[in-house]
């Protein structure tokens, strides 16, 4: 349950919807479950394995199998992780803002699309308002790791994410009864190829890594949590056909809602921030629903941001020393000081950009689709080629092996993916990114 937590986050609800609609609907869809098949999938049970063999940190577990340099592919793993915590959580601060709006009324009484298209804007680029909730919603984050990863994370997910279905579910099905549907789930279903650029499948690859919490430590750290008792196996497979239920259902909703009040698909980052606003406004119940909805976002955004600072937290703890308590404040502190200039890269930071891209769009960039795929990479090439498939397949098969048995082609499928499948597939779609093929 950890693990879903983990990986059903702001990447299914906010991301994946804008980038299905940057990137041409079904076409980058496709290609998103491909990846996700073949790439995300013994991606994940590599991590989790290395994990669970060592019951280290990501930089004492690669230490541990594979040696010394290995050990540095580990913390650039936790580095990842750690930035992915800092900006993460400035969106899940805005998520959280949004919350305190929708309580007090704000997100459900829009009189035009326009009027919630500039309340967002201009709440975001308040640097208050901002930078204050970036460091609440750290600061809840450190409550619970601060409380233990089993009590606080697992028991919250085991209730959260039910809740969490049952509102997508109401949502979609609303959003389906709205005018102009039927265009929406066409954008969907009908591949534009035309609109695939190289960049998109990047993203694909990088938004398969991010949404399944990999290349950052995060799955490794979690790997070491879990016992000898449960199958790898059985713990993926349902994480991934969750998460990708998840990001659908967040796609036809949004949508649907976002067709039926002539708002473009493209429109971007913000598309959750003022396009469900201003339907709420439109909907009987919209204040229940709006309230309900940032609570839910928000409650899967905390489940996914501790599972960012978890592996920075498990090495201060193993590797340096540091008591759980003490190690907790230093990642969240770290994660909030370096979150800062994401915070105020919509407002007075505006004009600072990194190739033309907001300080809060680079980092997402630079972690998810260079630093993800790099950690991705490191963490398949290790198990395929350092620590070897025949031992990584046998740990694999610790409280797996029914499942073995029963699919005679799961060996040769780890096989062949730990070993070339995956890694070659990252390092094409890395030289495509740096511009290599032209
Ligand atoms: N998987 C999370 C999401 O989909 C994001 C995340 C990335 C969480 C990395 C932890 C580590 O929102």
């Amino acid at each position: 349950m950890a693990v879903a937590g983990s990986a059903i986050g702001l990447a299914n609800i906010w991301r994946f919807p804008y980038l299905v609609g940057k990137n041409g609907g079904a076409a980058f869809i496709l290609v998103y479950i491909f990846f996700l098949a073949l790439i995300g999938f013994p991606v994940l049970v590599a991590e989790i394995a290395i994990g669970r063999k060592t019951l280290l940190n990501p930089s004492g577990a690669l230490r541990k199998l594979g040696g010394p340099l290995w050990s540095s592919g580990g913390k650039l793993m936790i580095l990842t992780g750690f930035l992915v915590s800092s900006f993460y959580s400035v969106v899940a601060g805005w998520i959280l803002g949004y919350f305190i709006e929708a309580l007090q009324g704000n997100v459900s009484n829009f009189t035009s699309t326009i009027e919630a298209q500039n309340t967002f804007l201009s709440l975001i680029a308040s640097p208050y308002w901002g930078l204050c909730f970036h460091f609440l919603f750290l600061l809840f984050c450190a409550a619970v790791l601060y409380l233990g990863v089993r009590e606080g994370i697992e028991k919250g997910t085991k209730i959260m994410m039910p809740i969490l279905f049952v509102v997508l579910i109401l949502l979609v099905i609303k959003g389906i009864s709205l005018d102009n549907s039927s265009d929406a789930i066409t954008f969907l279903l009908s591949p534009d190829w035309s609109v695939l650029t190289k960049g998109a499948i990047l993203a694909a690859l990088g938004q398969a890594f991010f949404t399944l919490s990999l290349g950052q430590g995060t799955m490794i750290t979690y790997g070491s949590y879990l016992s000898k008792k449960e199958s790898i196996i059985k713990t993926c497979i349902p994480v991934i056909l969750m998460d990708l239920v998840v990001s659908l259902l967040a796609a036809v909703a949004v949508f649907t809602i976002a067709f039926s009040v002539g708002i473009q698909p493209d429109s971007g980052p913000g598309l959750i921030f003022h396009t469900l606003p201003w339907v709420f406004s439109q909907l009987s119940g919209g204040y229940l629903i709006a309230v309900a909805f940032f609570l839910l976002v928000l409650l899967a955004a905390m489940t996914s941001e501790i599972s960012a600072l978890e592996p920075l937290i498990a090495y201060l703890c193993d590797e340096k020393g540091f008591s759980r308590h003490k190690a907790v404040m230093w990642a969240a502190t770290g994660a909030f000081i370096t979150g800062i200039p994401s915070a105020l890269s919509y407002g007075i930071l505006k004009n600072w950009t990194i190739d033309s891209m907001p300080i809060l769009d680079f980092m997402d960039y630079l972690c998810s689709s260079i630093l993800i795929p790099i950690g991705g990479l490191l963490a398949v090439a290790f198990v395929g080629w350092r620590w070897k498939v025949s031992n990584a397949i046998q740990e694999i098969k610790v409280g797996s092996l029914e499942s073995f048995e029963k699919h005679r082609w799961l060996t040769p499928y780890f096989k062949i993916s730990f070993q070339f499948g995956a890694p070659i597939f990252i390092i094409l779609i890395l030289m495509n990114a740096l511009g290599l093929f032209g």
